[in-house]
């Protein structure tokens, strides 16, 4: 018996070697994490432990045994599909499901579109059409479930040529992608223009707010310029949005939306010749784990509006902080107009040596700070949230001395992030 053993160990042993493993984990809780852990501060952890705990065993595949995890996914929805300007819609209100994730949701909304296309348009070679931005979970959907990818170019300010996602919108198309905002780089895509491109071949236009969907809704209330992108976009049928990132619960949880109870219905698995009885499933998951629901629930219920529009505050803040501080240190930049919380830190071409940013990132986790490396081009992803609250100025100074330090260096480790598969 390799590694954990044959015999038994006593708590306090197996947590002490728990604890141990940690020693080389990012240290998120100090706020040098820029992205990957959302820190909404000490009475969203409290409530989140609490709830873990009522919820550490609850199984949400059949809620029938356990309604309170029906009534909590129903609450969630309900209550992102009202912040998503979903709940008032002509063809009556939005609806929805919890998922596991991002990705999950994406799947899911993919999953929807093609069902759609197949049982409304008679598509059967679905087509799916993104921009080089859009998220790599969109590329292992449409390999999952069969629909060819149709890629298109970003522009110069990083955001989606929609001019040429139109020349690849067809009658094939199943589904198009937008996103708000979008992860490498951070900037919004013009919603609106990918919604009517969708429409006009009758297609989904899905809109990736995993990011954003527990943002954007919160800036629009401090008074921040928000080009719109939610439901109240004409031709808009679904939507992804994170809780488990900006929305600040513990990892497990997205919500996917869609427009109408019809459309939702196209991504649910519905089985009734099966030994073990009637059996249906709302997404991938079989055995669903009602631990990352019920702490969504209970972060939103603690938090409420009024406590995101604060968190997001800090947010904004910090991520304005960070792109000022940034254009005032020579050899770097951020890429794009980003105006919420991503950035790309990047190379500045007119600075000779240009910096590498790969030893530059090395640089910088040497002081604890950690960054996503990301290419094309070599940048440093960061995801500014509430974590980073009280740590931007330090930040901002070690940025200036480590980029000043590895002018001239090259790093030999061109590895990305994302490419470990162990
Ligand atoms: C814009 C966007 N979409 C989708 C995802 C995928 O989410 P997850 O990692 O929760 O599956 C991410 C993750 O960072 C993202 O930033």
């Amino acid at each position: 018996m390799a590694g954990l053993g044959q015999s038994g160990r006593g708590v306090d042993d197996v947590i002490a070697e728990l604890t141990d493993k940690r020693a080389n984990d990012v240290r998120w809780a100090d706020g040098k994490t820029f992205g990957m852990v959302y820190n909404g501060g000490p009475g969203v952890h409290e409530v989140a432990d609490q709830a873990a705990r009522l919820y550490l065993h609850e199984n949400a595949l059949n809620t029938n045994a356990f309604p309170s995890l029906g009534a909590i996914q129903r609450e969630v929805v309900n209550w992102t599909a009202d912040l998503l300007h979903g709940s008032d819609l002509e063809e009556g209100p939005a609806a929805g499901f919890l998922t596991s994730g991002g990705t999950e949701s994406i799947l899911c909304s993919v999953l929807a579109a093609r069902e759609r296309a197949a049982a409304e348009r008679g598509i059967t070679e679905p087509e799916i059409v993104l921009a080089e931005s859009a998220h790599a979970a969109f590329h292992k959907a449409a390999h999952n479930f069969g629909l060819t990818v149709r890629t298109a170019p970003v522009r110069a300010d990083w955001t989606a040529d929609v001019d040429a996602m139109a020349e690849l919108v067809g009658p094939n198309t199943a589904v198009v992608v937008g996103s708000a905002p979008q992860y490498p780089q951070g900037v919004q895509d013009d919603i609106g223009a990918i919604a009517a491109l969708a429409e006009s071949v009758g297609a989904n236009c899905h809109v990736d707010a995993c990011m954003g969907g527990f943002v954007l809704p919160f800036a629009e209330m401090l008074g921040r310029d928000v080009t719109p992108w939610d439901f109240r976009v004409p031709g808009v049928t679904t939507i992804s949005a994170d809780i488990h990132k900006l929305g600040y619960a513990p990892k497990g949880v997205s919500v996917v939306l869609h427009r109408t109870k019809q459309s939702r219905k196209y991504q649910t698995f519905v089985f009734d010749r099966w030994l073990g009885g009637f059996y249906a499933s709302p997404n991938m998951q079989g055995t669903r784990s009602g631990l990352p629901m019920a702490c969504a629930w209970a972060v939103i219920a603690h938090l409420g509006v009024d406590g995101y529009v604060d968190l997001t505050r800090h947010t904004l803040d910090n991520a304005d902080r960070f792109r000022a501080g940034v254009a005032g240190i020579d050899g770097i930049q951020v890429l794009g107009d980003g105006q919420f919380h991503l950035a790309a830190l990047a190379a500045d071409p007119s600075f000779q040596p240009e910096i590498d940013m790969f030893a530059l990132g090395d640089a910088l986790l040497e002081r604890g700070w950690f960054h996503d490396r990301q290419t094309p081009p070599d940048s440093l992803h960061s995801t500014i949230s509430n974590t980073n609250t009280g740590v931007i100025d330090d930040y901002l100074a070690d940025l200036a001395e480590c980029t000043a330090s590895v002018v001239g260096e090259r790093n030999a480790d061109r590895s990305t992030n994302y490419a470990t598969l162990e």
